[in-house]
C-alpha cells in the first residue's frame, strides 16, 4: 500500500478530531496524502483541538498525538484556492478521497458539481473518474435539501459515511469514538486496519 495516494479534505463541520485521526491513520498506512483544508476547517481545527493543532504545525501534532508511525507516510498541504493544483485534474493518479468532516455546504457543492475551490473540484474529479469518494457529514437534524444532496452524491457514486460512531465496541474515550470512525473511513477507501476489533457476532 506504500504508494497509495489519497486526497483528504477537511471542511468546517464539527468533528475536527475525526479529520486528524483519519489523516494520522492514512499516514501510518504509508499513504501519500494531498491535504486541503477549507477556511472554516482551519477554524474548527483550532476551536476543537486547540492551537497545537493549527494547520502550520499539524505534522508535529499528529506525531505527538498518534506516534512517530505517522512518518511512514507524508502529506502535502494545498491551498483551497488553488484550483490549478494537480489533484484538480483527472490525469493525476489517485486512489480516492475523503472529506472529513464534510460540511453541509461542501456536500451541497459536491452534489451540484460546483468546483468553486480545491476541495469541491477534487471531489468532482473523483466522481467523474469513477474513483472512491467518501463524504463524512456531521449535522443534526437535517433539512430536506441536505438529505437530497446526500442522495445526489450517493447516486453519483460517493459513499456517504456519516459521523455516527457505534457504541457496541464499548468505547471508553472520545479517542475510541474517533478510532471507530477513522476505521470505517479506511475500510471504505479499501484499507485493512486494526482501528477497531472486527465484530465477533
Ligand atoms: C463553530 C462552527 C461549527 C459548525 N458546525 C457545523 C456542522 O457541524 N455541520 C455543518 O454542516 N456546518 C457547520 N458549520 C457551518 C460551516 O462551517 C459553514 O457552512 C461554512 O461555510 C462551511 O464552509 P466549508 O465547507 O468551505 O468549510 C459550523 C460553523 C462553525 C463556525
Amino acid at each position: 500500500m506504500g504508494d497509495m495516494r489519497i486526497v483528504v479534505g477537511v471542511t468546517g463541520a464539527s468533528g475536527a478530531l475525526y479529520g486528524v485521526r483519519t489523516l494520522a491513520a492514512l499516514l501510518t498506512q504509508g499513504c501519500e496524502v494531498d491535504l486541503v483544508i477549507s477556511e472554516f476547517g482551519r477554524r474548527l481545527l483550532r476551536d476543537e483541538l486547540g492551537e497545537a493543532a493549527a494547520v502550520d504545525r499539524l505534522g508535529a501534532y499528529l506525531a505527538e498525538r498518534y506516534g512517530e508511525t505517522v512518518g511512514r507516510g507524508r502529506y502535502t498541504l494545498h491551498s483551497n484556492r488553488d484550483v490549478g493544483a494537480k489533484i484538480a485534474s483527472g490525469s493525476q493518479r489517485c486512489e480516492g478521497m475523503v472529506i472529513v468532516p464534510c460540511s453541509m455546504k461542501s456536500m451541497a457543492a459536491v452534489a451540484h458539481g460546483l468546483s468553486r475551490n480545491l476541495v469541491e473540484r477534487a471531489a468532482d474529479v473523483m466522481l467523474k473518474e469513477r474513483r472512491r469518494l467518501v463524504l463524512v457529514p456531521r449535522e443534526t437534524p437535517m433539512s430536506l435539501m441536505q438529505l437530497r444532496n446526500m442522495v445526489s452524491c450517493a447516486e453519483a457514486g460517493a459513499v456517504i459515511l456519516p459521523a455516527m460512531p457505534g457504541f457496541y465496541q464499548m468505547p471508553k474515550t472520545i479517542d475510541d469514538l474517533a478510532d471507530f470512525l477513522a476505521g470505517k473511513i479506511l475500510s471504505a477507501l479499501g484499507f485493512e486496519h486494526t482501528l477497531y476489533p472486527p465484530w465477533q457476532g
